[in-house]
């Protein structure tokens, strides 16, 4: 382990300023929305005040993925065609999309990559949630989806010095990249990701996708159903060479995962032989 490298991080872990920022109303409505006593105009209210943000979200919601058919022109209107969580979703999305579209150096992940993978991921927990009976979480799926390898942004420049070693040492000892990452550097992508979720004052379960997506089985019991679907998700991405980085071939699926959510072999195949269908759909968003 390189103790430097380990400090360095320590010190933009503490000061909460050297991580990235997402404008407040991401998570503002992400707390909203799971408020029962908050009314829909409250939150469509909250969204307005965002000019920038709102002519982006009026734009996904017309977007291929998202549009019910009917043009919309704002925001009030985005929450009763679309409903509420599919607005949240989208808001996340707008919100996400300047910290996660742009070059990932260690990873070797051009510009665009990791949001690309991010949106594949996306677009196919909500997919999983659907089929397997989960679909009151399916926009928490989504969301999980897109920000699941949030934490790369951060460990990028570190990753890119050690590259070699973590890389030599997930091949000689046959251990996910994840794993060598934390043992190289003292830290993995997933607890910065869960830093990062921590200043964005995102909830728990958000931060449970992102800290538990490499090994699902570690996840508190309650959030076990869905940190199985993200992962499950991302790892068949991954297989499907969408955003594979210099870590994706060094990257185990969990079995545990697979009995979680009750899937069969054939529903896996089923899903893996419909990723054409998924990176479509994907490509609706970016
Ligand atoms: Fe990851
Ligand atoms: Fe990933």
């Amino acid at each position: 382990m390189h103790a430097h490298i380990q400090q360095r991080i320590q010190g933009i872990i503490n000061n909460l300023d050297q991580l990235p920022s997402i404008p407040d109303v991401a998570s503002k409505v992400l707390t909203m929305v799971n408020d029962p006593d908050v009314a829909f105009k409250a939150i469509a209210d909250e969204i307005s005040k965002d000019q920038a943000i709102t002519t982006n979200i009026l734009k996904l919601c017309n977007s291929a993925y998202f549009s019910k058919g009917k043009e919309i022109s704002s925001i009030d209107r985005a929450i009763v065609t679309l409903g509420i969580k599919e607005v949240k979703d989208i808001v996340v999305v707008a919100a996400t999309r300047e910290i996660l579209n742009k070059i990932i150096v260690g990873y070797d992940l051009a510009r665009g990559e990791l949001w690309k993978h991010g949106i594949a991921v996306a677009v196919l927990s909500k997919r999983i949630a659907v089929l397997k009976n989960q679909k009151a979480i399916a926009d928490i799926a989504f969301t999980g989806g897109i920000i699941h390898d949030v934490g790369k942004t951060v460990l990028a420049l570190f990753v890119q010095n050690t590259f070699r070693e973590i890389l030599d040492l997930a091949q000689s000892r046959q251990i996910q990249f994840s794993d060598a990452e934390k043992e190289i550097m003292g830290f993995d992508h997933q607890e910065i990701g869960e830093k990062i979720l921590t200043k964005w004052k995102f909830p728990e379960v958000l931060k449970s996708i992102v800290r538990y997506h490499h090994e699902p089985q570690k996840a508190p019991a309650e959030y076990l159903p869905i940190v199985s679907i993200v992962h499950i998700a991302n790892t068949l991405c991954l297989m499907a060479g969408v955003g594979i980085g210099a870590d994706g071939l060094y990257h185990e699926l969990s079995d545990a995962a697979i009995k979680t959510l009750g899937l069969t072999n054939r529903e896996m195949e089923d899903l893996y032989g419909d990723m054409p269908r998924v990176l479509d759909q994907a490509s609706g968003i970016l």
